[in-house]
């Protein structure tokens, strides 16, 4: 009787405090619902949409405030002037500037998800911001997207792990988290009107459930609406998307906020979902009229239909219920906190991610890590070892208070080196929409780099993509899979001069490798942010043990992606339509069931130690339907230095009466080790998870049958396969 006291004591309090929530839960309700009767159709109407470029209003007389928004998803971008897309010209809005979500998804580490999110979001709440712009979790399916480096790679498991701890960070600050581009934006050339083909399958298993764990594991307040129709409506307003999926089947309570400039039609966007209205007109992408807010769609010819009565009041009093509920949780929760920025704290979470999101690739004869003690020539060669990778890529440029190049970090941390530097290559500056060329000579520059090269004892090359136009930036995609500006040839030129050369990649794509047997080592390095810098001499000098794992593969030549095989109508599309015809098979799933070797895989990265996994198991060896499969498995660090290893599963359904991909990812872990240490680590994965989507039932369908789990530490690198049955 003592004994259970407690219990009961706790179950009281718990009960107590879920009836509290609901109290607070049916006050903000019935306030809502004592606002929406004080409005007139007008006020109503003026929530719906833009009142500047990153504005809507509020209601004035009843003390309703505007809502802010500001983009994200890397860092809070600087303010913008109030109907054009330039810079407002502040001088207090620089931020920290984060890795870019390839490099947070590069970790597979949750927990550091997490703290990217918290530490923007103060940031964002530091700028009175209510809504920040992104995460984004388009799926990686082409190299070519300009901008994948906003996503978090090419499978959805992965991405939906790592975009919830991220929305719980940032709306822990009363700012809303605004999930994008809900649907299908998987490459940026046509992507105001290229209408989206494919199956349901394809949809339900590869592009939707980042977004599902959004909403529902993450229950982020607002989403954004893609550019791009899919089966013939605009994304911002399709009923099957918006209505059926977001809203009935997902209960998505939050607001659907356009893309800049993507609502098309006043009705569609009324009936089929959308809440605000931002950028049509005046977003620098269509034609530019300035202060024409209320001609938007969801302005004045809105009011017109539901004055009429074609459109009933209950449609926009679900938009704005939606956008007070909104506001209840941001600029109207007089409890929220005050946010900081660009405090020590940030740029140390930026570095930490940055660090831990490097990928090493390749380590021939343990080239890396560089001994920061001994006395030796680095020649650091190439633009992107001092380029700045926070200006330029669209959207999610950054005004940043510092960024420290790749250059300076390695002169910083390599203090016993002669560090030489040349250029090698240029691009010319980075501007919008448009391909400036270098006023600088290549002849000259390459000469410089090779003279450089010959004296030296190691050549970092740091290259790869920028963030300009057809690079890594937003508005159309790269033209080509190789590396731009004459880097191949003249990589292949410094190698001929000095062969013990690496390769530190910044970029947030895959790229074509014909040297790489020839480098010693290679880093994939993606867009760092501020810390950019300290982050690579962190791992170059073994300051920090690297753990990145690659968040997609990299194919040896463009064809071997799936997009890539079925001709134009697959990718880009002809220009109205566009098939997904490699339908399930994005990624690795491609790869490994059509056995086209890549030239890295999904989740491989090395260390700069060694790692052995054993006894992996499964509890039991057949499952029903509703059960949970334990595995686990030990992992031991068998080499010298402490260093962290991420352990993958993979599932096959091995007696599918549909294609089932070779491999699915199931879960993963990511696990820190002293030298010598043992530790085990366990996965529950639930059996329904091992279901496919039924095109013929539009469900979920788990078959009786063998399956197998894979269990390694990237998706070619399985160390041990467990066989069992699900019984229905
Ligand atoms: C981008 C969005 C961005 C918006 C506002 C659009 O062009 O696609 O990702 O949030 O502009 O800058």
């Amino acid at each position: 009787m003592r004994k259970r006291l407690p219990i009961i004591l706790l179950l009281v309090i718990l009960n107590v405090i879920q009836l509290l929530a609901q109290v607070e839960h049916n006050t903000i309700d019935n306030k809502i619902e004592e606002i929406i009767k004080q409005l007139s159709l007008k006020e109503k109407i003026d929530m719906c949409h833009a009142q500047s470029k990153f504005s809507s209003p509020g209601v004035p007389r009843l003390g309703i405030p505007e809502i802010w928004m500001s983009d994200g998803p890397h860092g809070v971008r600087a303010e913008i002037a109030w109907d054009t897309w330039d810079h407002a010209g502040w001088s207090n809005d620089s931020c920290t500037a984060f890795p870019a979500l390839t490099c947070l998804a590069a970790t597979f580490n949750p927990q550091l998800s997490y703290k990217y999110g918290k530490a923007i979001g103060e940031e964002a709440r530091y700028r009175k911001k209510d809504i920040l712009l992104g995460p984004g979790v388009n799926i990686y399916r082409t190299p070519l997207n300009g901008r994948n480096f906003e996503y978090m790679g090419e499978d959805p498991y992965l991405a939906s792990k790592l975009v919830v701890p991220y929305i719980k960070g940032v709306q822990e600050n009363g700012v809303a988290a605004c999930v994008k581009h809900y649907i299908l934006n998987n490459q940026e050339h046509w992507r105001d009107h290229i209408n989206v083909k494919l199956s349901d399958r394809a949809l339900y298993e590869i592009y939707l459930p980042a977004f599902k764990a959004a909403v529902l594991e993450g229950e982020v307040w607002s989403i954004m609406g893609a550019y791009n129709k899919m089966r013939g409506q605009f994304c911002c307003h399709n009923e099957l998307l918006v209505n059926k999926i977001l809203k009935d089947d997902w209960a998505f309570e939050g607001v659907l906020v356009t893309d800049w400039g993507a609502t098309h039609d006043t009705k569609e966007a009324a009936i089929y979902g959308l809440d605000i209205e931002m950028g049509t007109g005046t977003d620098g992408l269509t034609s530019s009229s300035k202060n024409a807010y209320d001609n938007y769609y969801l302005a004045n010819p809105f009011l017109e239909l539901l004055k009429s009565g074609e459109i009933d009041e209950s449609v926009v009093d679900d938009k704005v219920r939606r956008i007070l509920r909104l506001m209840f949780r941001t600029n109207m929760d007089k409890n929220r906190p005050y946010g900081k920025m660009t405090n020590q704290q940030h740029f140390d979470v930026a570095r930490e991610i940055a660090a831990e999101g490097i990928v090493l690739l390749k380590n021939d004869k343990a080239f890396f890590p560089i001994d920061p003690d001994t006395k030796q020539t680095i020649a650091v060669i190439g633009e992107n070892a001092t380029r700045s990778m926070t200006v330029g890529g669209g959207s999610s440029e950054l005004k940043t208070k510092h960024e420290i190049s790749p250059l300076n970090g390695i002169q910083k941390r390599f203090k016993n080196a002669r560090i030489v530097h040349a250029m090698g290559y240029a691009s010319g500056p980075s501007v919008y929409g448009r391909v400036l060329p270098t006023s600088l000579n290549a002849d000259s520059l390459k000469r410089a780099a090779i003279e450089v090269a010959e004296e030296a004892d190691i050549v970092l090359f740091v290259g790869g993509l920028n963030k300009s136009h057809h690079q890594d930036c937003e508005g159309d995609d790269r033209k080509q899979f190789e590396l731009p500006f004459g880097q191949d040839d003249l990589l292949n030129e410094i190698l001929k001069v000095n062969k013990n050369t690496a390769v530190v990649m910044v970029s947030g794509n895959a790229v074509e490798m014909p040297w790489i047997s020839k480098v010693k080592a290679l880093i994939q390095a993606w867009y760092l942010g501020s810390e950019a810098g300290h982050a690579i001499a962190d791992v170059l000098s073994g300051d920090v043990n690297p753990s990145g794992k690659l968040p997609f593969s990299f194919p040896v030549k463009l064809e071997d992606n799936g997009a890539h095989s079925f001709g134009d109508i697959s990718y880009p599309g002809d220009g109205i339509n566009q098939e997904y015809k490699e339908d399930i098979l994005v990624g690795y799933r491609w790869h490994d069931t059509k056995k086209i070797k890549p030239l890295f895989a999904f989740g491989y990265g090395m260390s700069y130690t060694t790692f052995k996994m054993m006894n992996a198991k499964t509890d039991k060896s057949t499952y029903k339907n509703g059960e949970v499969i334990k595995v686990s498995c030990e992992i031991k660090n068998t080499g010298e230095t402490k260093g962290a290893e991420v352990i993958q599963v993979y599932a096959n359904d091995v007696e599918a009466s549909v294609l089932r991909p070779l491999k699915e990812l199931k879960a993963f872990n990511k696990v820190m080790l002293n030298a010598g240490e043992v530790q085990t680590v366990t996965f529950e994965i639930p059996v329904n998870d091992l279901a496919f989507f039924d095109n013929s039932i539009m469900d979920w369908n788990l078959e009786s049958g063998q399956f197998k789990l894979m269990v390694g530490t990237s998706s070619c690198d399985i160390k041990k396969v467990l066989q069992f049955k699900v019984q229905n």
